[in-house]
C-alpha cells in the first residue's frame, strides 16, 4: 500500500520557487494498477521520485507498506522497483545477464538468489535467447525488457514506471503492456505515468489525474466512466482540466 499524505514539493530554482506538488493526497492499495495522467510539467515525475525516496517532500509524507520514505528509506527501497522514462540505466558493454547481476548485487542478492531470479525473469520475459549477448546491439524492445527485468530483480511488491512507453515503437509498447498484465496477475502494485490515454484505459483499474501540481481526480476508472457518462478518457481528462473540481478550485 502507498499512502501519499498532503504532499507538497517546492523546488528553489535560483531565486524562484516552483511548487511542483500541491497537497497531493491519495492511497494506492495492494494489487492496484494506477495510471498517473497529466500534461508536461504536471508533477508526475516529481511525485514518482518522491515515492521512490529520491526526493524529499517539502510538506506532508509518503508511506510505503507502512514505512515513511523519509524515516525508513531503506525499507521503502527494498519494496519498490523504479524505471524512469528513457533511461534504461543499462551498460552497453555488458551482457543482459551481467547487467542484471550488477543490479542484483546492488540489492544485496546472493549469487544463488541472483541466478534463480535471472532465470525466472528471462523465462517470464522471453529473454533466454539473448541473455548472454551484449546489450549494445539490442533493439529498443529487447532493451526495454532487460530494463524492466532490472527493475524487478529484487522482486519488489511495488513498481513505478515513469512514461515507460514514450519513444518506443508499437511492438515495444505492446511488450510493455503485456508485462504489466503479467505483473498485475502476480498481484504487484503498479503506478505508471503516461499521456497515452488508450494505454491507461487498457491497463489500469484506477487513475490519478494531475494538473499543475494538483490532483484533479483520483479513483476507479469504471466509476469515472459512469460518472462522466463517457468512456473517452481523453475527453474526460480535457474536460476535467477545463472544469476543475473541489480540490482544484484555486
Ligand atoms: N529539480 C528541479 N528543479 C526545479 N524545478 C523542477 C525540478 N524538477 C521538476 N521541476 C519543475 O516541477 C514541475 C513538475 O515537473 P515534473 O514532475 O517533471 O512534471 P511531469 O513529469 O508531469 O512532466 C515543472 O514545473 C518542472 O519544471
Ligand atoms: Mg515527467
Amino acid at each position: 500500500m502507498i499512502e501519499i499524505n498532503e504532499v507538497t514539493k517546492r523546488f528553489k530554482d535560483k531565486k524562484i520557487s516552483i511548487t511542483a506538488l500541491k497537497h497531493v493526497k491519495f492511497t494506492v492499495n495492494k494489487g492496484q494498477v494506477v495510471g498517473l495522467l497529466g500534461e508536461n510539467g504536471a508533477g508526475k515525475t516529481t511525485l514518482l521520485r518522491t515515492i521512490a525516496t529520491l526526493l524529499t517532500p517539502t510538506e506532508g509524507n509518503v508511506k510505503v507498506a507502512g514505512y515513511d520514505t523519509l524515516k525508513n528509506p531503506e525499507e521503502v527501497k527494498k519494496r519498490i522497483g523504479v524505471l524512469f522514462g528513457g533511461e534504461t540505466g543499462l551498460y552497453d558493454r555488458l551482457t543482459a545477464r551481467e547487467n542484471l547481476e550488477y543490479f542484483a548485487a546492488l540489492y544485496g542478492l546472493s549469487k544463488h538468489e541472483t541466478k534463480v531470479r535471472i532465470d525466472e525473469l528471462a523465462r517470464m520475459f522471453g529473454m533466454r535467447d539473448y541473455l548472454n549477448r551484449k546489450v549494445g546491439g539490442f533493439s529498443k524492445g529487447m532493451r526495454q525488457k532487460v530494463a524492466i527485468a532490472r527493475t524487478l530483480i529484487h522482486n519488489p511488491e511495488i513498481i513505478l514506471f515513469d512514461e515507460p512507453t514514450t519513444g518506443l515503437d508499437i511492438t515495444s509498447s505492446n511488450v510493455f503492456r503485456q508485462l504489466v498484465h503479467q505483473l498485475k496477475r502476480d498481484g504487484k502494485t503498479i503506478i505508471f505515468s503516461s499521456h497515452i490515454m488508450e494505454e491507461v484505459s487498457m491497463l489500469c483499474d484506477s487513475v490519478a489525474m494531475m494538473h499543475k501540481g494538483e490532483l484533479v481526480y483520483h479513483g476507479d476508472l469504471n466509476e469515472l466512466y459512469k460518472l462522466e457518462g463517457s468512456q473517452d478518457l481523453n475527453y474526460i481528462f480535457m474536460s476535467k482540466l477545463v472544469r476543475g473540481n473541489e480540490t482544484y478550485a484555486s
